[in-house]
Protein backbone atom coordinates (compact mmCIF):
# COMPACT_ATOMS: atom_id res chain seq x y z
CA UNK A 1 0.00 0.00 0.00
CA UNK A 2 1.40 3.72 -1.15
CA UNK A 3 1.85 5.60 1.96
CA UNK A 4 -0.98 8.56 1.63
CA UNK A 5 -0.62 12.33 3.30
CA UNK A 6 -2.49 14.63 4.38
CA UNK A 7 -2.32 18.64 4.91
CA UNK A 8 -3.96 20.88 7.31
CA UNK A 9 -4.26 24.58 7.39
CA UNK A 10 -5.55 26.36 10.64
CA UNK A 11 -6.71 29.44 10.92
CA UNK A 12 -8.34 31.04 14.24
CA UNK A 13 -7.84 30.41 18.11
CA UNK A 14 -6.99 27.99 19.85
CA UNK A 15 -9.89 26.19 20.22
CA UNK A 16 -9.42 25.34 16.21
CA UNK A 17 -5.59 24.95 16.63
CA UNK A 18 -7.04 22.09 19.00
CA UNK A 19 -9.82 20.46 16.70
CA UNK A 20 -6.75 20.74 14.12
CA UNK A 21 -5.05 18.34 16.35
CA UNK A 22 -7.87 16.54 16.76
CA UNK A 23 -8.01 15.65 12.97
CA UNK A 24 -4.42 15.20 12.50
CA UNK A 25 -4.03 12.65 15.10
CA UNK A 26 -7.60 10.98 13.56
CA UNK A 27 -5.81 10.82 10.62
CA UNK A 28 -3.19 9.18 11.70
CA UNK A 29 -5.41 6.04 13.11
CA UNK A 30 -5.92 5.75 9.49
CA UNK A 31 -2.39 5.52 8.62
CA UNK A 32 -1.95 9.22 6.98
CA UNK A 33 1.05 10.79 7.21
CA UNK A 34 1.13 14.65 7.46
CA UNK A 35 3.00 16.94 4.97
CA UNK A 36 4.06 20.97 4.90
CA UNK A 37 3.28 20.68 1.00
CA UNK A 38 -0.11 20.45 -0.29
CA UNK A 39 0.92 19.27 -3.75
CA UNK A 40 2.09 15.97 -1.79
CA UNK A 41 -1.16 15.73 0.10
CA UNK A 42 -3.89 13.51 -0.88
CA UNK A 43 -6.22 15.21 1.42
CA UNK A 44 -6.13 18.58 2.01
CA UNK A 45 -8.33 20.31 5.04
CA UNK A 46 -9.01 24.02 5.46
CA UNK A 47 -9.93 24.69 8.95
CA UNK A 48 -11.61 28.29 8.85
CA UNK A 49 -12.25 30.74 11.45
CA UNK A 50 -14.81 33.36 10.94
CA UNK A 51 -13.08 36.58 13.18
CA UNK A 52 -9.69 36.28 12.81
CA UNK A 53 -6.96 38.48 10.91
CA UNK A 54 -8.54 38.73 7.80
CA UNK A 55 -8.58 34.95 7.93
CA UNK A 56 -11.98 34.90 5.37
CA UNK A 57 -10.03 36.72 2.66
CA UNK A 58 -6.68 34.70 3.39
CA UNK A 59 -8.77 32.02 3.23
CA UNK A 60 -10.84 32.28 0.28
CA UNK A 61 -7.16 33.29 -1.40
CA UNK A 62 -6.28 29.53 -0.94
CA UNK A 63 -9.65 28.40 -2.26
CA UNK A 64 -8.91 29.94 -5.22
CA UNK A 65 -5.42 28.36 -5.75
CA UNK A 66 -6.66 24.62 -5.46
CA UNK A 67 -8.33 25.15 -8.35
CA UNK A 68 -5.04 24.30 -10.21
CA UNK A 69 -4.17 21.31 -7.71
CA UNK A 70 -7.33 20.14 -8.03
CA UNK A 71 -7.39 19.72 -12.31
CA UNK A 72 -4.13 18.50 -12.30
CA UNK A 73 -5.35 16.24 -9.66
CA UNK A 74 -8.75 15.29 -9.54
CA UNK A 75 -8.04 12.60 -7.03
CA UNK A 76 -6.66 15.17 -3.93
CA UNK A 77 -9.66 15.39 -1.33
CA UNK A 78 -10.27 19.04 -0.62
CA UNK A 79 -12.27 19.65 2.39
CA UNK A 80 -13.31 22.69 4.71
CA UNK A 81 -14.48 22.68 8.30
CA UNK A 82 -14.67 25.09 11.25
CA UNK A 83 -16.55 28.12 12.14
CA UNK A 84 -17.16 29.65 8.77
CA UNK A 85 -18.42 26.73 7.80
CA UNK A 86 -21.26 27.15 10.33
CA UNK A 87 -22.58 30.43 8.33
CA UNK A 88 -24.94 29.38 5.72
CA UNK A 89 -24.35 32.49 3.17
CA UNK A 90 -20.44 30.85 2.93
CA UNK A 91 -21.42 27.22 2.25
CA UNK A 92 -23.62 28.51 -0.62
CA UNK A 93 -21.33 30.70 -1.72
CA UNK A 94 -18.75 27.91 -2.02
CA UNK A 95 -21.21 25.45 -3.52
CA UNK A 96 -21.19 28.37 -6.25
CA UNK A 97 -18.32 29.09 -7.28
CA UNK A 98 -15.87 26.35 -5.99
CA UNK A 99 -16.76 23.35 -7.52
CA UNK A 100 -13.55 21.84 -6.78
CA UNK A 101 -14.23 21.52 -2.77
CA UNK A 102 -15.06 17.97 -1.99
CA UNK A 103 -16.32 18.05 1.62
CA UNK A 104 -17.39 20.15 3.93
CA UNK A 105 -18.35 19.99 7.49
CA UNK A 106 -18.77 22.20 10.91
CA UNK A 107 -17.89 22.26 13.94
CA UNK A 108 -20.24 19.86 15.87
CA UNK A 109 -19.35 17.01 13.47
CA UNK A 110 -15.27 17.40 13.48
CA UNK A 111 -15.23 13.70 15.21
CA UNK A 112 -16.97 12.04 12.16
CA UNK A 113 -13.63 13.08 9.98
CA UNK A 114 -13.28 9.13 9.12
CA UNK A 115 -16.44 8.54 8.06
CA UNK A 116 -17.29 11.97 6.50
CA UNK A 117 -14.09 11.36 3.88
CA UNK A 118 -15.06 7.92 3.05
CA UNK A 119 -18.77 9.06 2.44
CA UNK A 120 -17.30 12.27 0.24
CA UNK A 121 -14.89 9.99 -1.76
CA UNK A 122 -17.92 7.73 -2.83
CA UNK A 123 -19.43 11.09 -4.53
CA UNK A 124 -18.74 12.40 -7.41
CA UNK A 125 -19.92 16.16 -6.17
CA UNK A 126 -19.22 18.26 -3.15
CA UNK A 127 -20.65 16.42 0.14
CA UNK A 128 -21.63 18.48 3.00
CA UNK A 129 -22.66 17.85 6.73
CA UNK A 130 -23.23 20.89 9.05
CA UNK A 131 -25.02 20.48 12.22
CA UNK A 132 -26.73 23.42 13.95
CA UNK A 133 -26.53 22.73 16.88
CA UNK A 134 -24.29 20.05 19.22
CA UNK A 135 -25.38 16.80 19.82
CA UNK A 136 -23.65 15.93 23.07
CA UNK A 137 -19.73 16.14 23.90
CA UNK A 138 -17.77 13.53 22.09
CA UNK A 139 -15.29 12.17 25.18
CA UNK A 140 -11.86 9.94 24.09
CA UNK A 141 -10.73 11.92 21.17
CA UNK A 142 -7.06 11.61 19.92
CA UNK A 143 -4.94 14.74 19.72
CA UNK A 144 -1.22 15.02 17.98
CA UNK A 145 0.51 17.56 20.06
CA UNK A 146 2.48 20.20 18.41
CA UNK A 147 5.02 19.82 21.70
CA UNK A 148 5.06 16.33 23.44
CA UNK A 149 5.39 18.32 26.89
CA UNK A 150 2.63 20.88 26.24
CA UNK A 151 -0.99 20.21 25.75
CA UNK A 152 -4.44 21.93 25.09
CA UNK A 153 -7.46 20.42 26.78
CA UNK A 154 -10.92 21.66 26.08
CA UNK A 155 -12.73 22.54 29.20
CA UNK A 156 -16.07 23.85 27.24
CA UNK A 157 -17.65 24.52 24.39
CA UNK A 158 -19.40 27.06 22.80
CA UNK A 159 -20.67 30.28 24.17
CA UNK A 160 -24.03 31.98 25.63
CA UNK A 161 -22.49 35.58 26.01
CA UNK A 162 -24.02 36.91 22.91
CA UNK A 163 -21.28 39.77 23.10
CA UNK A 164 -22.57 42.01 19.61
CA UNK A 165 -19.81 41.91 17.20
CA UNK A 166 -19.19 38.52 17.80
CA UNK A 167 -20.37 35.12 15.52
CA UNK A 168 -18.84 32.67 17.98
CA UNK A 169 -22.22 31.89 19.91
CA UNK A 170 -23.54 31.23 16.54
CA UNK A 171 -20.12 28.75 14.85
CA UNK A 172 -19.87 26.99 18.04
CA UNK A 173 -22.79 27.12 19.46
CA UNK A 174 -24.75 26.93 23.22
CA UNK A 175 -22.10 26.63 26.31
CA UNK A 176 -21.84 23.04 27.66
CA UNK A 177 -18.80 21.72 29.99
CA UNK A 178 -17.17 18.69 30.21
CA UNK A 179 -17.58 16.82 33.28
CA UNK A 180 -14.52 17.07 35.34
CA UNK A 181 -14.05 13.41 35.67
CA UNK A 182 -13.56 13.46 31.78
CA UNK A 183 -11.13 16.19 31.85
CA UNK A 184 -9.17 14.82 34.71
CA UNK A 185 -9.04 11.62 33.51
CA UNK A 186 -7.43 13.03 30.12
CA UNK A 187 -4.96 15.49 32.26
CA UNK A 188 -3.61 12.62 34.02
CA UNK A 189 -3.48 10.91 31.04
CA UNK A 190 -1.36 13.49 29.26
CA UNK A 191 1.07 13.32 32.55
CA UNK A 192 1.68 10.03 32.01
CA UNK A 193 2.23 10.95 28.46
CA UNK A 194 5.27 13.28 29.44
CA UNK A 195 2.89 16.52 29.26
CA UNK A 196 4.22 19.50 31.83
CA UNK A 197 1.81 22.16 30.68
CA UNK A 198 -1.62 22.16 30.03
CA UNK A 199 -4.22 24.57 28.73
CA UNK A 200 -7.82 24.49 29.75
CA UNK A 201 -9.69 26.15 26.69
CA UNK A 202 -13.10 27.43 26.30
CA UNK A 203 -14.96 30.58 25.18
CA UNK A 204 -15.68 31.80 28.79
CA UNK A 205 -13.52 29.54 30.92
CA UNK A 206 -14.61 31.09 34.11
CA UNK A 207 -18.35 30.02 33.78
CA UNK A 208 -17.37 26.31 33.95
CA UNK A 209 -19.94 23.75 34.72
CA UNK A 210 -22.67 26.76 35.48
CA UNK A 211 -24.87 26.49 32.35
CA UNK A 212 -25.02 22.46 33.14
CA UNK A 213 -25.41 23.02 36.66
CA UNK A 214 -22.03 20.91 38.10
CA UNK A 215 -21.31 21.30 42.10
CA UNK A 216 -17.68 21.49 40.79
CA UNK A 217 -16.94 25.31 39.27
CA UNK A 218 -13.84 26.56 37.31
CA UNK A 219 -11.43 27.81 40.60
CA UNK A 220 -12.28 23.90 41.81
CA UNK A 221 -11.67 22.62 38.67
CA UNK A 222 -8.29 23.96 39.13
CA UNK A 223 -7.14 22.94 42.44
CA UNK A 224 -7.80 19.61 41.15
CA UNK A 225 -5.25 19.68 37.95
CA UNK A 226 -3.19 21.37 41.05
CA UNK A 227 -3.00 17.95 42.59
CA UNK A 228 -2.02 15.60 39.15
CA UNK A 229 1.16 14.34 39.73
CA UNK A 230 3.48 15.65 36.92
CA UNK A 231 1.78 18.73 35.86
CA UNK A 232 3.46 21.29 36.25
CA UNK A 233 1.76 24.55 34.55
CA UNK A 234 -1.76 25.49 34.52
CA UNK A 235 -3.15 28.03 31.96
CA UNK A 236 -6.21 28.98 30.59
CA UNK A 237 -7.69 30.66 27.82
CA UNK A 238 -10.31 32.99 27.90
CA UNK A 239 -12.07 34.33 31.14
CA UNK A 240 -14.99 37.17 30.84
CA UNK A 241 -14.74 39.52 32.89
CA UNK A 242 -18.26 39.51 33.97
CA UNK A 243 -17.46 36.04 35.42
CA UNK A 244 -14.13 36.40 37.15
CA UNK A 245 -14.58 35.28 40.80
CA UNK A 246 -12.90 36.11 44.13
CA UNK A 247 -12.01 32.65 44.32
CA UNK A 248 -10.16 32.33 40.97
CA UNK A 249 -8.15 35.21 42.33
CA UNK A 250 -7.41 33.23 45.06
CA UNK A 251 -6.05 30.29 43.01
CA UNK A 252 -3.02 32.13 42.06
CA UNK A 253 -2.37 32.77 45.84
CA UNK A 254 -3.53 28.50 46.59
CA UNK A 255 -2.12 26.95 43.58
CA UNK A 256 1.49 26.74 42.92
CA UNK A 257 0.86 25.22 39.47
CA UNK A 258 -1.02 28.03 37.85
CA UNK A 259 0.78 30.45 35.91
CA UNK A 260 1.30 33.71 36.51
CA UNK A 261 -0.99 34.89 33.61
CA UNK A 262 -4.12 36.06 32.86
CA UNK A 263 -6.26 36.59 29.72
CA UNK A 264 -8.72 38.85 30.51
CA UNK A 265 -10.49 40.79 27.49
CA UNK A 266 -11.32 44.56 28.45
CA UNK A 267 -12.74 45.28 24.54
CA UNK A 268 -13.05 48.78 25.07
CA UNK A 269 -12.70 51.00 27.38
CA UNK A 270 -15.75 53.56 27.60
CA UNK A 271 -18.64 51.70 29.53
CA UNK A 272 -21.30 53.06 26.88
CA UNK A 273 -19.72 50.90 24.43
CA UNK A 274 -19.34 48.05 26.30
CA UNK A 275 -22.78 48.42 26.77
CA UNK A 276 -23.73 48.31 23.28
CA UNK A 277 -21.31 45.63 23.21
CA UNK A 278 -23.57 43.35 25.61
CA UNK A 279 -20.25 42.54 27.96
CA UNK A 280 -22.27 43.20 31.18
CA UNK A 281 -19.24 45.19 32.95
CA UNK A 282 -18.51 48.77 33.41
CA UNK A 283 -15.16 50.26 32.62
CA UNK A 284 -14.90 50.98 36.53
CA UNK A 285 -15.90 46.99 37.24
CA UNK A 286 -13.28 45.91 34.94
CA UNK A 287 -10.65 48.33 36.90
CA UNK A 288 -11.62 46.52 40.40
CA UNK A 289 -11.09 43.52 39.19
CA UNK A 290 -7.48 44.66 37.86
CA UNK A 291 -7.01 45.82 41.53
CA UNK A 292 -7.79 42.78 43.04
CA UNK A 293 -5.55 40.87 40.87
CA UNK A 294 -2.35 42.73 41.83
CA UNK A 295 -3.47 43.01 45.09
CA UNK A 296 -3.91 39.46 45.43
CA UNK A 297 -1.33 37.87 42.90
CA UNK A 298 1.24 40.48 42.96
CA UNK A 299 2.52 43.42 40.72
CA UNK A 300 4.44 40.59 38.50
CA UNK A 301 1.25 38.94 37.55
CA UNK A 302 1.12 39.62 33.11
CA UNK A 303 -2.17 40.53 32.04
CA UNK A 304 -2.88 40.44 28.69
CA UNK A 305 -6.37 41.37 26.80
CA UNK A 306 -8.60 41.71 23.51
CA UNK A 307 -9.57 45.10 22.30
CA UNK A 308 -11.51 46.64 19.53
CA UNK A 309 -11.53 49.49 17.51
CA UNK A 310 -13.84 51.08 16.19
CA UNK A 311 -17.14 49.54 16.90
CA UNK A 312 -20.14 51.28 15.64
CA UNK A 313 -20.71 54.75 17.14
CA UNK A 314 -17.41 54.87 18.58
CA UNK A 315 -16.95 58.53 19.05
CA UNK A 316 -13.44 60.13 19.77
CA UNK A 317 -14.10 60.89 23.26
CA UNK A 318 -14.83 56.91 23.17
CA UNK A 319 -11.76 55.69 22.32
CA UNK A 320 -9.73 58.05 24.66
CA UNK A 321 -11.27 56.00 27.07
CA UNK A 322 -9.62 52.86 25.99
CA UNK A 323 -6.31 54.81 25.13
CA UNK A 324 -7.08 56.14 29.37
CA UNK A 325 -8.05 52.36 30.51
CA UNK A 326 -4.29 51.12 28.50
CA UNK A 327 -2.51 53.53 30.59
CA UNK A 328 -3.96 52.53 33.28
CA UNK A 329 -4.07 48.58 32.84
CA UNK A 330 -0.62 48.54 31.69
CA UNK A 331 -0.55 45.18 29.84
CA UNK A 332 1.59 42.74 29.14
CA UNK A 333 0.43 42.46 25.69
CA UNK A 334 -2.84 42.41 23.74
CA UNK A 335 -4.87 41.02 20.43
CA UNK A 336 -6.10 43.93 18.78
CA UNK A 337 -8.77 43.86 16.38
CA UNK A 338 -10.54 46.44 13.86
CA UNK A 339 -14.36 46.24 14.00
CA UNK A 340 -15.67 44.33 11.21
CA UNK A 341 -19.23 43.39 10.63
CA UNK A 342 -20.53 39.84 11.02
CA UNK A 343 -23.65 38.89 9.31
CA UNK A 344 -26.31 38.08 11.35
CA UNK A 345 -24.90 39.79 14.32
CA UNK A 346 -26.51 42.73 16.13
CA UNK A 347 -23.25 45.60 15.75
CA UNK A 348 -23.65 44.83 12.09
CA UNK A 349 -27.05 46.34 11.33
CA UNK A 350 -26.23 49.58 14.49
CA UNK A 351 -25.73 52.88 12.97
CA UNK A 352 -23.08 54.98 12.91
CA UNK A 353 -20.73 53.06 11.50
CA UNK A 354 -17.18 54.45 12.00
CA UNK A 355 -15.14 54.87 8.33
CA UNK A 356 -12.41 52.53 7.76
CA UNK A 357 -9.97 55.64 7.86
CA UNK A 358 -10.75 56.67 11.36
CA UNK A 359 -10.37 52.49 12.55
CA UNK A 360 -6.84 52.29 10.87
CA UNK A 361 -5.65 55.93 12.74
CA UNK A 362 -7.17 55.18 15.72
CA UNK A 363 -5.81 51.62 15.23
CA UNK A 364 -2.25 52.97 15.53
CA UNK A 365 -2.25 55.04 18.01
CA UNK A 366 -3.84 52.29 20.14
CA UNK A 367 -0.61 49.89 19.23
CA UNK A 368 1.55 53.15 20.28
CA UNK A 369 0.29 53.02 23.53
CA UNK A 370 0.19 48.85 23.65
CA UNK A 371 3.82 48.62 22.52
CA UNK A 372 5.13 51.28 25.16
CA UNK A 373 3.58 49.42 27.94
CA UNK A 374 4.63 46.29 26.45
CA UNK A 375 8.14 47.45 26.68
CA UNK A 376 8.06 48.68 30.18
CA UNK A 377 6.53 45.70 31.57
CA UNK A 378 9.73 43.58 29.90
CA UNK A 379 12.39 46.04 30.91
CA UNK A 380 11.16 45.04 34.66
CA UNK A 381 12.31 41.98 33.80
CA UNK A 382 15.93 43.01 33.60
CA UNK A 383 18.56 41.27 36.16
CA UNK A 384 15.46 38.89 37.38
CA UNK A 385 15.57 35.10 37.77
CA UNK A 386 12.65 32.78 35.64
CA UNK A 387 11.64 29.78 35.43
CA UNK A 388 11.25 29.06 31.42
CA UNK A 389 9.62 25.63 29.75
CA UNK A 390 12.05 25.41 26.87
CA UNK A 391 10.25 24.70 23.40
CA UNK A 392 13.29 24.30 21.07
CA UNK A 393 15.45 26.31 18.88
CA UNK A 394 14.17 29.77 17.92
CA UNK A 395 12.73 30.38 14.32
CA UNK A 396 14.72 33.74 13.82
CA UNK A 397 17.53 32.53 14.92
CA UNK A 398 18.97 29.30 15.33
CA UNK A 399 21.73 29.54 17.49
CA UNK A 400 19.26 30.71 20.16
CA UNK A 401 16.53 28.45 22.23
CA UNK A 402 13.47 29.81 22.81
CA UNK A 403 11.17 28.95 25.39
CA UNK A 404 8.31 30.96 27.99
CA UNK A 405 8.14 32.13 31.43
CA UNK A 406 5.02 31.10 33.66
CA UNK A 407 3.60 34.69 32.53
CA UNK A 408 3.60 33.75 28.93
CA UNK A 409 6.86 36.00 28.16
CA UNK A 410 8.83 34.38 25.40
CA UNK A 411 12.34 33.95 26.52
CA UNK A 412 15.57 33.68 23.74
CA UNK A 413 18.89 32.18 25.04
CA UNK A 414 22.04 30.43 24.33
CA UNK A 415 21.51 26.85 25.33
CA UNK A 416 21.76 23.09 23.74
CA UNK A 417 18.89 21.45 22.07
CA UNK A 418 18.48 19.23 24.53
CA UNK A 419 16.92 21.61 26.60
CA UNK A 420 13.85 20.97 24.87
CA UNK A 421 11.05 20.19 26.64
CA UNK A 422 12.88 20.58 29.99
CA UNK A 423 12.37 23.69 33.02
CA UNK A 424 15.18 25.81 33.23
CA UNK A 425 16.45 28.74 35.13
CA UNK A 426 17.16 31.89 32.90
CA UNK A 427 18.55 35.15 34.33
CA UNK A 428 17.04 37.70 32.09
CA UNK A 429 20.02 40.23 30.16
CA UNK A 430 17.39 42.40 28.26
CA UNK A 431 13.59 43.48 28.32
CA UNK A 432 12.70 43.89 24.63
CA UNK A 433 9.22 45.17 23.55
CA UNK A 434 7.74 41.61 22.23
CA UNK A 435 10.42 39.26 24.06
CA UNK A 436 13.03 38.61 26.75
CA UNK A 437 16.71 37.57 26.32
CA UNK A 438 18.55 35.40 29.06
CA UNK A 439 20.96 33.07 30.03
CA UNK A 440 20.69 29.77 31.97
CA UNK A 441 22.23 29.78 35.06
N1 LIG B 1 -14.43 34.19 24.01
C1 LIG B 1 -13.38 35.10 23.94
C2 LIG B 1 -13.13 35.70 22.59
C3 LIG B 1 -13.28 34.93 21.35
S1 LIG B 1 -13.18 35.87 19.89
C4 LIG B 1 -13.73 36.24 24.87
O1 LIG B 1 -14.87 36.59 25.04
O2 LIG B 1 -12.81 36.82 25.36
C5 LIG B 1 -11.62 36.65 20.05
C6 LIG B 1 -11.65 38.13 19.95
O3 LIG B 1 -12.02 38.52 18.64
C7 LIG B 1 -12.65 38.85 20.81
O4 LIG B 1 -12.24 38.96 22.13
C8 LIG B 1 -12.78 40.19 20.13
O5 LIG B 1 -11.81 41.08 20.61
C9 LIG B 1 -12.48 39.86 18.67
N2 LIG B 1 -13.67 39.95 17.84
C10 LIG B 1 -14.76 39.16 17.85
N3 LIG B 1 -15.66 39.57 16.94
C11 LIG B 1 -15.13 40.64 16.30
C12 LIG B 1 -15.57 41.51 15.25
N4 LIG B 1 -16.76 41.35 14.69
N5 LIG B 1 -14.76 42.50 14.86
C13 LIG B 1 -13.54 42.67 15.44
N6 LIG B 1 -13.09 41.89 16.43
C14 LIG B 1 -13.85 40.89 16.87
FE1 LIG C 1 -17.78 36.07 21.49
FE2 LIG C 1 -18.46 37.37 23.67
FE3 LIG C 1 -18.70 34.70 23.58
FE4 LIG C 1 -16.29 35.81 23.65
S1 LIG C 1 -17.84 35.92 25.26
S2 LIG C 1 -16.97 34.16 22.29
S3 LIG C 1 -16.56 37.66 22.48
S4 LIG C 1 -19.87 36.17 22.38
FE1 LIG D 1 -12.29 32.06 14.95
FE2 LIG D 1 -14.03 30.23 15.59
FE3 LIG D 1 -11.98 30.68 17.15
S1 LIG D 1 -14.49 32.17 14.70
S2 LIG D 1 -11.53 32.84 16.84
S3 LIG D 1 -11.90 29.90 15.11
S4 LIG D 1 -14.02 30.10 17.78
Amino acid sequence: MTQKFYHILTFGCQMNEHDSEIMAAMLEQKHYAPTEKRSQADVIIINTCSIRENADKRFFGTLGQLKRLKKEHPEKMIALCGCMMQQEHITRAIEQKYPWVDLIFGTHNLYRLPVLLEKAGEEEKLFMEVWQEHRGIQEGLPSRRKYPFKAFVNITYGCNNFCTYCIVPYTRGRERSRRPEDILREIRALAEDGVKEVMLLGQNVNSYGKADGFSVDFADLIHQVNEIPGIQRIRFMTSHPKDLSDKLIDAFQSCEKLCRHIHLPVQAGSTEILRRMNRRYTREGYLELIRKLREKAGEDLAITTDIIVGFPGETEEDFRMTLSLLEEVGYDAAFTFLYSPRKGTPAAEYPHQVPEQIKHERFERMRQVLDASMARRNKAYEGRRVWVLVEGPSKTDRTLMTGRTSSMKIVNFPGKRDLTGKLVQVRITQGKTYSLMGEVI
